[in-house]
């Protein structure tokens, strides 16, 4: 991770971290970058506050939003009972960072941020703007991503600016997302520790780490507790988004040709796929070779920024997206295409957010 965590202490006294802070306090919502995705915060333990949020975002009510600590010592005011040796252990190991923790909740917990659960998810967050405002106004921070629901997750400023402006008085800039994709949230309560939501925290690295296997819940059927916002429609650009695999990629690109004739399209594609653009009418088709396939992170990186790009863009009306394999951050990415494109198309199951 490119953050330095040592810089805390100096932006505790930077003037845009008090003023955030200070909103925070009042009981104001305010734009955050985290190393995952930017988050539009607000005191946890606020119902008025948290309110605010889910009006921003036109968040469902049913949503529950994750708490963001800057020290364990914070989980205290949050969870209900004994900590456990694994989640301890989990903590000690991945935070700060992307992973999300459900513990059971505190009754002091207003039921506006758990969304009328009994739990509540929390997670220490690596970046040191977000750190440095937690621990300056000395709050627990509630922070969905700060983006309008539905939309792709906030991944730069603009992003949240576009999305929010009038509707949220402060954004700290702070540059492009570390992560791209979200914190990966995980429940510990079963037998087997379950992934509700892949994110950037691979279950492989959680799974070699605990020496016992973590299974996705979206795997299994039936499954009750599944994150509440894995049923919305997530990420999702205006524009219709496909998807194609290495494989049949020559066929896919053929469809692509004939629909070019009336419709202008856009292949997001990883740099070592062969793709004859002589063939293609370069009219109607951009292609963006934009990510490596032995290098799933930086397509996590610029996925949200790219869908985005796509919807900006006038000389676009469909986008194509090649699959990349599912392991490592591959399945969190994989999880949001799928979620981004047209539910109708894919019966793919797999967590979300909003
Ligand atoms: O990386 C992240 O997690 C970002 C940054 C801002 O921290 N936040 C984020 O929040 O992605 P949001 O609200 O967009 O997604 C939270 C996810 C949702 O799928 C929600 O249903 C799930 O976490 N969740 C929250 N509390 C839960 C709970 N008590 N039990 C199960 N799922 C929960
Ligand atoms: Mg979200």
């Amino acid at each position: 991770l490119a953050l330095d965590l040592k810089l805390r202490s100096d932006l505790k006294s930077d003037q845009a971290v008090i003023e955030a802070a200070e909103l925070l306090k009042e009981g104001e919502i305010v734009a955050l970058p985290t190393e995952t995705v930017y988050g539009l915060a607000a005191d946890a333990l606020n119902p008025e506050a948290v309110k605010k949020i889910f009006k921003a975002k036109g968040r469902p009510q049913d949503n529950p939003l994750i708490v963001h600590i800057a020290d364990q010592s914070q989980l205290e005011q949050l969870t209900a009972g004994k900590i456990s040796t694994k989640a301890r252990k989990l903590m000690q190991r991945f935070w700060p960072g992307p992973l999300t923790i459900i513990f059971p909740k505190k009754e002091e917990v207003p039921e506006t941020t758990s969304a009328g659960l009994e739990t509540i998810a929390v997670r220490m967050p690596a970046h040191p703007l977000m750190l440095a405002v937690i621990e300056s106004s000395g709050l627990t921070l509630a922070a969905p991503s700060a983006n309008t629901s539905g939309f792709p997750s906030p991944t730069r400023a603009e992003h949240v600016y576009n999305d929010l402006k009038g509707k949220i008085p402060l954004i700290l800039d702070g540059g492009f997302c570390h992560f791209g994709v979200e914190s990966t949230v995980i429940d510990l309560s079963g037998d087997q520790v379950r992934v509700l939501r892949p994110g950037g925290i691979s279950r492989e690295e959680i799974s070699r780490f605990l020496e016992e296997e973590v299974i996705l819940a979206a795997e299994l059927k039936n499954d009750k507790v599944l994150s509440p916002g894995m049923k919305y429609r997530h990420y999702a650009p205006e524009k219709k988004l496909y998807t194609f695999n290495f494989a049949d990629r020559i066929s896919v690109l053929n469809q692509a040709l004939k629909r070019a004739e009336n419709t202008r399209i856009a292949i997001i594609t990883a740099r070592e796929s062969e793709i004859d653009t002589g063939k293609l009418p370069d009219k109607n088709i951009k292609i963006l070779r934009v990510f490596d396939h032995k290098a799933p992170e930086e397509l996590a990186q610029k996925l949200f920024d790219l869908l985005r790009k796509m919807d900006a863009d006038q000389s676009i009306e469909e986008i194509y997206i090649e699959e990349l394999d599912r392991a490592g951050i591959g399945e969190a990415v994989m999880n949001r295409i799928y979620k981004a494109a047209a539910a109708d198309q894919y019966s793919q199951p797999g967590g979300g957010d909003n």
